[in-house]
């Protein structure tokens, strides 16, 4: 799922940079990824996943919809 949408960053690439990196912190996270904070207004989802990461919950299993609009494309992501 995208979390970030100033930058696409997507959760999985939130947990991952915050697994392999063992970073805590959002904001270090979205520079790592070459994207930094724009707006601000996803931090609080990315916090969760950071958390949720280093408490050991996974989110490996994903169900991928594609959700199509007039303007654009998204591509979600969901936990089953
Ligand atoms: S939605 Fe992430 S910085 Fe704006």
């Amino acid at each position: 799922m995208y979390v970030c949408l100033c930058n696409g960053h997507r959760s999985s690439d939130i947990e991952r940079v915050a697994r392999d990196q063992n970073m805590t912190c959002p904001k270090a996270i979205y520079q790592a990824l070459g994207g930094p904070v724009c707006c601000g207004t996803c931090l609080d989802v990315a916090q969760e996943i950071v958390e949720d990461v280093h408490a050991g919950k996974t989110t490996t299993t994903m169900v991928e919809t594609v959700v199509e609009t007039p303007m654009m494309s998204h591509r979600l992501m969901a936990a089953e």
